[in-house]
């Protein structure tokens, strides 16, 4: 049988997550969690870039974790760690930072985006690339399942390990980046230009994975839509945003396309009350398995170890390789010289 070839993503344990997350990745990442050898990070130290609590740090990184096995990330398939459970990732982080050139760092728009206007930017939210590409590379990852928004992070990843090998000798596995393409912006409801986001400022258009059933009914009711008055799924008009939105989430969630669920419609209130039925019907499930998960806080965290173990096996080894290709004397040489 043919190696399988190796999957890795990551997801910051901070915010709720929503059906953006959902449709967008932890969908895709539980279909394919089979047919890949899957890793999936919880990157608390990618948490630390900005500021950030303690104590909601702590609690957000068990909820992410409760969460992901509640969508059916299975762990005895998968492995699902703890980013600052395995210290290879802040070992080879280092390695990273002198491949990556300062004037790279610089021309990540995530980089720009983030730090404009913060009078305190943390020194670690302009290296966060370098962090990432040795998630990435530690695992010898052959496919990187992302949002839009990362694939800047992921060339940058290829650039620095393609550099790294022919400075140094083959170490690292070349990565390759998966977009998703249907739905993988779902966009805010009440701001259907922008994309659903955890981090969104109000929060009223984004529909959380934890939400009640109530919840989400009123925000599909108060989503925008337009005075158009037809149900047409039109790409690239701004105008009709909002319901091309709708449609596009009710197709993701029925495996259809936009334009064949558009035919069945004539009314906006129809449209809305299927897609808000269409939600509920994934989400729900989700939300009961993740309430037993949360509070069994022994299993949660039997099953982080298993990850913990799974993982650090590939990352100690990979780690060694990479200490030893740049020139760091390794330590039982000294004992051994003793
Ligand atoms: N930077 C990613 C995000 O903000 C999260 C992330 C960290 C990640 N390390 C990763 C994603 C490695 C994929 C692979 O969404």
């Amino acid at each position: 049988m043919a190696k399988r070839e190796r999957m890795l993503s990551g997801v910051q344990p901070t915010g709720q997550a929503t059906l953006g997350n959902f449709l967008g990745a932890f969908r895709q990442w539980r279909a394919q969690q089979e047919e890949y050898e899957s890793t999936f990070l919880i990157v608390d130290e990618h948490a630390l870039t900005v500021e950030h609590n303690p104590v909601a740090l702590r609690e957000g990184t068990l909820q992410m974790a409760a969460l992901l096995f509640a969508i059916g990330i299975d762990p005895m398939h998968s492995t699902v760690v703890v980013q600052s459970h395995v210290a290879g990732h802040a070992q080879l982080a280092w390695l990273m930072e002198c491949t990556a050139t300062y004037g790279e760092l610089s021309r990540m728009i995530q980089f720009k985006d983030k730090s404009r206007g913060s009078a305190m930017v943390r020194a670690g939210l302009f290296t966060y690339p370098a962090l990432m590409a040795a998630d990435i590379l530690l695992y010898q990852t052959d496919l990187v399942p992302v949002g839009e928004d990362q694939s800047q992070h992921i060339e940058l990843t290829r650039t620095v390990a393609t550099r790294f090998n022919h400075a140094y000798g083959q170490v690292f596995t070349i990565p390759r980046a998966a977009i998703p393409p249907l739905a993988a912006r779902v966009m805010d409801l009440s701001h259907p230009e922008a994309k659903m986001s955890k981090s969104s400022a109000d929060g009223q258009g984004n529909i959380y994975l934890l939400d009640t059933d109530d919840q989400i009914r009123r925000k599909i009711a108060k989503a925008k839509t337009d005075l158009f008055n037809e149900v047409l799924y039109v790409e690239d008009d701004p105008e009709r945003a909002g319901v091309r939105n709708l449609l596009e989430i009710l197709a993701a969630l029925t495996d259809r396309e936009p334009k064949d669920v558009a035919a069945d419609f004539q009314r906006y209130g129809d449209l809305k009350e299927a897609t808000a039925t269409a939600v509920i019907e994934q989400l729900s499930p989700i939300r009961e398995r993740y309430r037993d998960y949360v509070a069994d806080r022994t299993q949660l965290s039997s099953w982080l170890a298993m990850g913990r173990e799974r993982a650090s096996e590939v990352a100690s080894h990979t780690l060694a390789r990479a200490y030893e290709a740049v020139g760091f004397l390794p330590s039982k040489e000294v004992k051994n010289g003793d």
